[in-house]
């Protein structure tokens, strides 16, 4: 079920539980304060428009590598900026760079509360859960958001394991800081009463699925991964992402790479 055009190596190695976090972690992104111990010396430099003018700059210089080294900490009012499509301006392995939702505008979807979706994300998830529990079909949530470094294991350990070069390991799976699970809006579903088809192409076999197919769009939901998909990411029938909101629909739709990327031919014909 595997998208025809890519290479074999990940035919023969489709997701499993080894792609899903071992635990969920807390990231916690701090900005370095600026030392204080500068002011004597600045002093020393003598004026007070000296000080404006180095502090001034210094600032400016400071925030501006903040945002190089890491999208993530770039400065920003609120949390809707932060998904703003001006920081999603590259691409890695075929996939798109997203910064982290912000911790304060998750919740859980699942009793335990280990797994956590954006609000609006989270409310439309359950609302569609109750809705096909309604027709008995099970919609289990399997992963939602992931942290970078979450990201970072589940790329790098398991492409070490697999013995996977990068590009293999980037058909089914996102480079740490380049995963929609990231943004809080994504989330891999699997069918309660088939847990065996969990993060396999034969969950396209399912009861969930089909459901899913014919009412996710009602709930604002939409496959992420199709077959044929422009991006070149394999078939993935479990990963759903929520586009109901004007900060969700950004995220994923007005990036200059996304429109360059539709703009484009198809990288290969659909299996
Ligand atoms: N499996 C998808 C591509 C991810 O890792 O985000
Ligand atoms: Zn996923």
């Amino acid at each position: 079920m595997s998208n025809a055009s890519q290479p074999g190596k990940s035919q023969q190695d489709p997701p499993s539980f080894d792609d899903i976090p071992i635990a969920e972690r807390e990231t916690v992104v701090e900005l370095a304060k600026p030392k204080s111990q500068l002011l004597p010396w600045l002093w020393g430099l003598g004026g007070f428009g000296t000080i404006a003018l180095l502090s001034g700059g210094g600032w400016f210089a400071y925030q501006a590598a903040q945002t190089r080294s890491n999208p993530t900490v770039a400065a920003s009012p609120s949390p809707a900026a932060s998904l703003s499509p001006q920081s999603a301006d590259e691409r890695l392995l075929n996939h798109f760079a997203y910064p982290e939702a912000p911790k304060s505008e998750l919740e859980p979807i699942s009793a335990d509360g280990a797994m956590k979706m954006r609000s609006p994300a989270a409310r439309a998830f359950r609302e569609m859960a109750a809705a096909a529990r309604a027709e008995e079909v099970i919609l289990n949530p399997i992963s939602a958001f992931r942290s970078i470094s979450e990201q970072q294991q589940i790329y790098f350990e398991i492409k070490a394991e697999r013995s996977q070069t990068l590009q293999e390991r980037a058909l089914v799976s996102a480079p740490p800081g380049y995963s929609e699970h990231h943004t809080g809006y994504a989330i891999d579903i699997g069918d309660g009463n088939v847990p065996a088809t969990n993060l396999s192409p034969d969950f396209e076999k399912t009861p969930a699925f089909q459901w899913l197919s014919k009412n996710a769009t009602r709930f604002n939901f939409e496959l992420s991964f199709p077959k044929g998909n422009k991006q070149g990411v394999t078939y993935e029938p479990w990963h759903w992402r929520f586009v109901g909101d004007k900060a969700s629909l950004e995220t994923f739709y007005k990036s200059k790479e996304f429109q360059q990327q539709q703009a484009s031919p198809s990288p290969s014909p659909s299996p």
